[in-house]
């Protein structure tokens, strides 16, 4: 390597990662595919109980930590925790959220609110204390959604925050890159978790939005992980600030409706 900058981590086996959202879906698996690499996985999350049930599927039950990621000072708390027991930042993973879904004019000022304070405001959290505080040549991976690359109707409070996500992870890219901390994002697009269990999702026609999926299915959490744990390995050394997506092609474009496919792959 000829590079004059060359800190990166050199290896997952050993590096202290801190996830957030760790309990379940997309943040859940991503921690298990950073144990299995040998990582020393930091797994926090507002959900004690799922959180530390996950964890102790991939054997860090006793690091898992509570943290809101809305929360100023738990952030700082965690870090400090982490230093003090000799694994100080060097990766991080910004996967809390949540999602709303409802046309701009019956989206309650509440419910914005919350959305940008959950997704974006709790990623910048996290984002400024990895420039705070990860060690040179760590990375952050943020998790921002193909609702944050296409517009799409009735996800303006969830795509705003989304959209948001994806120029923070530009931002700490251009500014932490003479660390050789590198930040990046994925951008999943339908990924079987439990995200969309809420009622605003009800109306959704699951069957027939599958259908507009160039791979007719979609995702699992796991395939995103593998993909978040790729951004941070070593393999994508050269990579940052990019919105990499995870989306079976739905984002690639769409397919002219003809007499024979009058509703399929017509979403976007
Ligand atoms: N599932 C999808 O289809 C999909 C698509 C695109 C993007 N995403 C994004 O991926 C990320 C993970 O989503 P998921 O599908 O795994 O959802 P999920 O609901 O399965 O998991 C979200 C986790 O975030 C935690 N969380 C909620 N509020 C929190 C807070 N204030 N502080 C800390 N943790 C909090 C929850 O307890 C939960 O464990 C989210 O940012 C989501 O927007 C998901």
């Amino acid at each position: 390597m000829s590079g004059t900058q060359d800190n990166r981590i050199l290896d997952l086996e050993g590096a202290a990662v801190l996830i957030t959202g760790a309990a379940k879906g997309i943040g859940a698996a991503t921690a298990a595919a950073f144990a299995a690499r040998g990582a020393v996985v930091y797994p926090t999350d507002v959900d004690v109980e799922r959180g530390r049930a996950a964890a102790a599927e991939y054997g860090a039950a006793e690091r898992f930590k509570v943290l809101d990621v809305r929360d100023e000072q738990a952030w700082e708390k965690v870090v400090d925790e982490m230093e003090a027991e000799g694994h100080p930042l060097q990766v991080m993973v910004n996967s809390a959220g949540a999602a709303i879904r409802a046309p701009l004019a019956d989206t309650s000022l509440e419910g914005f609110r919350r959305m940008v304070d959950l997704n974006l405001v709790g990623t910048f959290l996290g984002v400024r204390t990895a420039a705070r505080r990860m060690v040179d040549g760590g990375a952050v991976v943020n998790i921002s959604s193909l609702r944050g690359v296409v517009a799409t109707a009735e996800l303006g409070a969830y795509g705003a925050s989304k959209f948001g996500v994806r120029a923070l992870t530009r931002v700490a890219a251009i500014e932490l890159a003479h660390r050789g901390i590198r930040v990046n994002d994925v951008c999943p697009g339908s990924i079987d978790t439990e995200i969309t269990a809420v009622p605003d999702f009800d109306h959704v026609d699951v069957a027939k939005y599958v259908r507009t999926i160039p791979m007719q299915r979609r995702g699992a959490p796991e395939e995103v992980a593998e993909v978040i744990v790729f951004l941070a390995e070593p393999r994508s050394s050269y990579i940052t600030g990019v919105d990499l997506l995870v989306d079976g092609g739905t984002g690639a474009g769409v397919t002219t409706p003809t007499k024979n496919n009058p509703e399929e792959n017509t979403e976007n």
